[in-house]
């Protein structure tokens, strides 16, 4: 099948595209390097992504170009015509959205509408969209579930992705594109984002004798997720393509960022000084992913446990260029 992977050269993104290579897909990749961090990170997840070809079925063409480029998204439309669209692209960091909201608003909220008008246009057969724990905001009602009230995002980066998510409602009701929103919870991996994300974060930290840098008391407490499960998952959503639908995913495991850091120490043999910060009003105390209906619906079922990720994320650091690791993050 036909598939349009907005945010390709992204940390998920380039993921997905390769599992769907793999399978024998073929993927039209989208993504404009935005400098949120290093270019040279995501040109190397492309040229993994360009090099995964030769050994799969699937095929990959890639598009540079941004999803605020209306022109642009439709031209892709009228040419390669994709089936699926999985829209992974956003301005993603949490913290960052405080500082410059209205990108945001520009990215997540028009190029996402750019990207349902066009695939509505081309007639494609659905859309999954990246949304994020994010919407659920502060709460304690533990786990999260897809029912429970998400009308109090904290951060202007969670209202865009709820007002993603709006979005497919609104464009499923109108225009009948059968639509699905994924809810990831803190997706970590090797080739992570790394700007704001903590394992990335406490394995190049410790890698450069830095002391790890800890938000709060260290007590904020995260449901992470491998990025294997998040792709198994992105994969299941396309498969089913329901209707309309909003799914967890996550680890249901959640564990605090002191519990992180001594994963990450253990797995690097080393130990690291901590340095204390204050906690940004953008980050909520706890998320954890209720599972029921994406486990029932899709079949999604985690394998891996936080130790085991990082274990694995430390491995592949440790086999990456020099270059990459210096990047200036
Ligand atoms: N990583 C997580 O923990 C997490 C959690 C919840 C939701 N998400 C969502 O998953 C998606 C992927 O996240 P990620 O961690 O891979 O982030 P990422 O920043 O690595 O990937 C996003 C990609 O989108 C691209 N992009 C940004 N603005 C663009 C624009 N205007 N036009 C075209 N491309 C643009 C960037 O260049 C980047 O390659 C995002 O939508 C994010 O909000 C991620």
């Amino acid at each position: 099948m036909k598939v349009l992977v907005t945010g390709s050269a992204g940390f998920i993104g380039s993921y997905v595209s390769r599992a769907l290579i793999a399978r024998g897909d073929n993927v039209i990749g989208f993504d404009n390097f935005q400098e949120y961090y290093s270019k040279e990170a995501k040109e190397w997840n492309n040229k993994l992504t360009n090099d995964s070809i030769g050994t799969s079925h699937g095929t990959y063409s890639f598009i540079e170009g941004d999803i605020r480029d209306r022109d642009t998204i439709f031209d892709i439309f009228a040419k390669h015509k994709p089936k699926m669209v999985i829209h992974l692209a956003a301005m993603a960091g949490v913290p960052a959205s405080l500082k410059n909201p209205k990108l945001y608003v520009e990215v997540n909220i028009d190029g996402t509408t750019n990207l349902l008008d066009a695939a509505v246009a081309g007639s494609a057969r659905g859309f999954i969209f990246a949304s994020s724990s994010s919407v659920y905001g502060n709460r304690t009602d533990i786990p999260f579930k897809e029912i429970g009230n998400v009308d109090y995002p904290i951060s202007p980066y969670a209202a865009t992705k709820r007002m993603g998510e709006i979005l497919l409602w609104t464009y499923n009701h109108l225009h009948r594109i059968p639509v699905t929103g994924l809810r990831f919870f803190g997706v970590y991996g090797p080739l992570q984002r790394p700007y704001g994300m903590v394992v990335q974060r406490f394995i190049k930290q410790l890698d450069h004798d830095e002391p790890f840098t800890i938000y709060g008391d260290g007590s904020m407490v995260r449901d992470y997720t491998y990025i294997d499960d998040i792709v198994d998952g992105v994969l299941l959503a396309v498969d089913k393509n329901y209707n309309f639908e909003i799914f967890n995913l996550g680890n249901s495991y959640p564990v605090t960022v002191l519990d992180v850091a001594k994963d990450v120490e253990e797995a690097m043999g080393k130990k690291a000084e901590i340095k204390f910060v204050d906690q940004p009003v953008t980050e909520v105390e706890i998320t954890f992913a209720d599972l029921t209906k994406s486990k029932e619906m899709l079949g999604y079922n985690p394998k891996w446990n936080i130790k085991k990720g990082i274990a694995e994320q430390v491995r592949i650091y440790q086999q990456m260029p020099q270059w990459y690791k210096d990047l200036p993050w």
